[in-house]
């Protein structure tokens, strides 16, 4: 059994709109470990950007527990929490979030701007080497296609070695071809770095690369059958 990177316990989360609550997550559980790949199914609406953002203690919960990498997220204060976000977590957003004014490179080399002062720059060539985007690390965002973008955001999110790699549709605005190839190198990378790798999909194919793979339904996940 590898490490324990996640374990979240009956979380719970809902969302106040005036007077209506809507109750998102019920009793949410999930364990990831080192090396492992999970998926979350789940229709649109469902939870699943709710869910990983709580996860990557981007949001806030109403109770449950949440702990990563061994530490108790809901006792942290907001310091260390960037810390934690910034060391142990890369994420991948369906839109990616490219910065459009820098190169792909760049948007790569970002997370270790924000982080620290050593120069990352050969560990970022080798993972645009192994995302296939050599001949595309000067271009801008503009100037490269979905796939690409997408593989740039995958790179960005692996710049800092982080334990838990949250991805959020990432396949979802890309064609067949574009899905798979990014499917194959996130299966890739987590069998090189050995991440526990969080992902939501509509994609059935998708959803196959999963360890453990779940759907996400009236707030808690329940086994894929
Ligand atoms: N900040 C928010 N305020 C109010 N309602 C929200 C907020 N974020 C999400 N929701 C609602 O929570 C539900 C789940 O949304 P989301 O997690 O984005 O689902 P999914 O990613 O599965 O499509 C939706 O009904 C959505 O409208
Ligand atoms: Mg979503």
């Amino acid at each position: 059994m590898g490490k324990m990177i996640l374990q979240a316990k009956n979380i719970n989360k809902s969302f106040s709109n005036g007077k209506t609550k809507l109750s998102v997550l019920r009793d949410f559980s999930l364990d990831a470990e080192a090396g492992q790949i999970i998926t979350i199914m789940g229709q649109s609406g469902s939870g699943k950007t709710t869910a990983l953002n709580i996860l990557g203690t981007l949001d806030q919960f109403d109770s449950g527990e949440l702990t990563i990498s061994g530490r108790q997220v809901q006792s942290m204060n907001e310091t260390e929490l960037s810390k934690i976000r910034n060391r142990d977590i890369g994420f991948v957003f369906q839109f990616h979030h490219l910065l459009p004014e820098f190169s792909a490179i760049e948007n790569i080399l970002m997370p270790t701007w924000i982080n620290r002062k050593v120069d990352n720059t050969e560990y970022a060539l080798d993972l645009i080497d192994k995302m296939g985007l050599t001949n595309r690390k000067d271009h801008f965002p503009s100037q490269l296609s979905g796939g690409e973008r997408s593989r740039v955001a995958v790179a960005r999110a692996l710049m800092n070695k982080p334990k838990l790699v949250l991805a959020d549709e990432p396949t979802g605005n890309l064609d067949e071809k574009n899905a798979n190839k990014l499917i194959d190198l996130l299966g890739q990378i987590n069998k090189d770095f050995q991440q526990a790798i969080v992902l939501t999909t509509h994609n059935p194919q998708v959803a196959r690369i999963g360890h453990k793979q779940y759907i996400l339904e009236n707030g808690a996940l329940s086994k894929k059958v």
